[in-house]
């Protein structure tokens, strides 16, 4: 009797838990996780309230609607954003990304949909007229003796290497965890200069005691980036960038965060 019971129960509940699986298969769209640096406006950044924002946020919740896919954003270490997507703790990552040969080797990137120098950034003081005048211009910035402030894991630090350190010129180079960190160390003094990505660079020193000098030319491409293989998202993503692109939600989004003020 007890046997028939359990016998007949345990069939019942295999049946009914089969059917909320096949519903809940049937009825839900795709996840996908979007790690994100929490400081890197006007790309991407956790706001005051604690929501992820930014021009790649709204781009990439865009695409999600458009392609019928859920997504989930998460701010995740920019040192570690890239492992962090190999071992897949994340799917993609949309946060101001330069495609580089580097990166080529070790993710797929979508169609480049944005494209910045990098800026180098000083304190600016007052003279006697009240005017602000820089501490320094671009040649002084940047040569030798000077402190310089990068994020760490960049193309800041690259192009800094590459192009100061390696050729002799002798000037120090300070990581930081974020170029938001850069700019509060330029401000008390710690740094001479900083050097990040350019819209970066307008909105983190926008009201601040500091100034744009110049820019270096590297003409790079910005990228989603998603693990090696996964064509499907990556086909997701490259489709929703072409319908974004061609509708007007991509004209308001470059106005709200790109050229806009
Ligand atoms: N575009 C530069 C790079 O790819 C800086 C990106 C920094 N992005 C960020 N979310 N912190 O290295």
């Amino acid at each position: 009797m007890f046997v028939r019971v359990s016998v007949r129960f345990a069939v019942a509940l295999c049946l009914l838990l089969t059917s909320f699986a096949l519903l809940s298969v049937a009825g839900e769209k795709p996840l996908y996780v979007d790690g994100i640096d929490a400081a890197f406006p006007p790309f991407s950044y956790i706001d005051e309230n604690g929501d992820p924002a930014g021009f790649d946020v709204e781009v990439v919740q865009w695409i999600a609607g458009e392609m019928d896919f859920e997504v989930k954003i998460v701010p995740i270490d920019w040192d570690a954003i890239i492992p962090t997507l190999k071992i897949g703790n994340i799917d993609m990552i949309a946060s101001g990304m330069t495609i580089t040969q580097k990166r080529l080797e070790q993710v797929d990137f979508t169609d480049p949909y944005w494209s910045i120098d990098l800026a180098v950034i000083v304190r600016e003081e007052v003279d006697e007229e009240g005017e602000p005048f820089p501490q320094f211009n671009i040649f002084s910035a940047i040569a030798a003796g000077r402190t310089i402030g990068v994020q760490r894991g960049t193309t800041s630090q690259t192009w800094i290497e590459e192009n100061l350190v390696d050729e002799g010129v002798a000037v120090k180079l300070k990581l930081y965890d974020s170029f938001l960190l850069a700019v509060e160390d330029l401000l008390i003094g710690r740094v001479d200069a900083a050097v990040m990505d350019e819209p970066t660079a307008r909105s983190a020193i926008a009201g601040r005691d500091a100034t744009i000098v110049g820019t270096i030319n590297t003409g790079e491409i910005y990228g989603y980036a998603v693990r090696k293989g996964d064509d499907e998202l990556l086909s997701l993503l490259n489709e929703g960038l072409k319908r974004i692109k061609a509708s007007d939600e991509w004209d308001r989004l470059v106005e709200k965060w790109l050229i806009g003020d």
